[in-house]
């Protein structure tokens, strides 16, 4: 029975074998290493398509229902809502099960073998602040990975399986903490490098906190008031205002929530808005985001204005491109605004990773060396932020979008 180490991420996902030790990726598409997390249901081809080509048809304007960061949605209720697509009613667990079951053929397909069996990557936390959603999230996920047609699947908390792939970025003796911030959460491990090809795992933590919800924050700060948020609706009676509820941007602003908004409820409440809005102008955006099916085309700009506002080179000013809304248009996206933006978030980051620290009984200063993995361990405050806690440890960059599933794959050529 062979084994496939998969890496399912919330934005990315990689799978990996080490037939000689070795860890070896396979590429899922094009040559690619790691594949988007994403699936588009194409109306007229009648077929789900994944990944980088996904997100070209929802760009390209085909009709369809595209859907990013499904793995947020594990142990929420809205796993067990099923949806007509393509003349089939699909739960979610369906469609992260149809993803999984695509990532197996086309990995058997690469390598000629077959997989019966997956070692999955998992966060330590896919829920931090609620522990039976927690363990609903991996029964999800196992679940998932049955009616993909795996018969098997064992879990292996994320930021270790970067521990392994990392063991020899540590000096004999040396105290290193995997720092692995991807984009649904913050994974933590600490671990001792003891000599041989073997790791010590000292402690292990998570929180619910990526780089998605650093977009959302910026989409909220930037994109949704120009859509009306925050923005006075008078009475249908008399002559009081009061502001536009939140949920609706809030969602707009959350990828994985994006898909749920394109019913005929929310259309009705944002058209209502429009009719007593006292900046029409703003709440036409909104109307025109829900007709036209624009959540994900806004999310991706917000995205591209982060990565780019990140970015060291100051020559642009990063903006947000808004086109789809009007011909030409941008927000600008000024790179100290992003930074205070984002900082509280980058500082509960940091927190989190004291925490798996002390969880060890150790002190913060006794870390020789933080292991950096994942995209969102490129943002310059999520770094600042690790540094100012660790001044003592070098900072080591694993690489960034691969480390888990090399170690996932490292570990899986164990279990035949
Ligand atoms: N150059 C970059 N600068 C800043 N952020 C980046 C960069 N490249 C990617 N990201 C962000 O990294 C995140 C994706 O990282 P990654 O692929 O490690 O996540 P994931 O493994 O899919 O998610 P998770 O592990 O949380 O389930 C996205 O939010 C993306 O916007
Ligand atoms: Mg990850």
């Amino acid at each position: 029975m062979a084994t496939l180490g998969i890496d399912f991420g919330t934005s990315n996902t990689a799978a990996g074998i080490a037939p000689d030790g070795v860890p070896q990726l396979i590429a899922l598409e094009a040559e690619a290493q790691t594949l988007p997390t994403a699936v588009f249901f194409d109306a007229d081809a009648k077929e789900m398509l994944l990944g980088a080509a996904a997100s070209e048809a929802l760009l390209a304007g085909a009709e369809g229902r595209y859907m990013r960061g499904l793995k947020s949605l594990l142990g929420t209720r809205l796993m067990r809502e099923r949806r007509l697509l393509l003349g089939e009613r699909l739960d979610f667990i369906d469609i992260v099960g149809r993803f999984l079951a695509a990532v197996k053929a086309r990995a058997e397909a690469a390598t000629g073998q077959k997989f019966d069996a997956a070692l999955s990557g998992r966060p330590v936390r896919f829920h931090s602040a609620d522990a039976a959603r927690d363990a609903q999230a991996l029964e999800d996920l196992r679940e998932a990975y049955g009616r993909a047609g795996f018969h098997r699947v064992d879990f292996l908390n994320e930021p270790e399986a970067a521990a392994l792939a990392n063991r020899d970025a540590l000096r004999p003796g040396d105290l290193g903490l995997v720092v692995d911030i991807g984009g649904g959460t913050s994974d933590f491990t600490l671990f001792r490098q003891g000599g041989g090809a073997e790791i010590d795992i000292l402690a292990s933590d998570g929180i619910r906190l990526g780089g998605t919800d650093f977009d959302r924050s910026l989409s909220i700060g930037r994109v949704m008031p120009q859509l009306g948020m925050g923005s006075e609706i008078r009475h249908a009676f008399g002559k009081d205002t009061h502001l536009a509820p939140n949920a609706i941007f809030n969602d707009l602003a959350t990828w994985a929530k994006i898909p749920f908004l394109y019913g005929p409820e929310t259309r009705r409440a944002a058209a209502e808005l429009l009719k007593h809005a006292e900046h029409p102008k703003r709440l036409a955006r909104l109307v025109k985001v829900l007709d036209e099916e624009l959540g994900h085309d806004l999310a991706f700009a917000v995205e591209a204005g982060k990565i780019q506002a990140n970015a060291a080179d100051g020559e642009r000013e990063p903006v947000i491109d808004v086109s789809m809304l009007k011909p030409r248009a941008t927000l600008p996206l000024p790179r100290d605004w992003m930074r205070k933006r984002l900082e509280p978030l980058a500082e509960q980051i940091g927190a989190a990773a004291e925490r798996t620290v002390q969880k060890a009984q150790l002190e913060t200063a006794a870390v020789d060396r933080l292991i950096f993995v994942g995209g969102s361990s490129l943002m310059q405050v999520v770094e600042a932020s690790l540094r100012a806690r660790f001044p003592r440890a070098e900072v080591h960059r694993g690489a960034a979008l691969t480390a888990i599933v090399a170690g996932l794959a490292l570990r899986s050529a164990d279990r035949g």
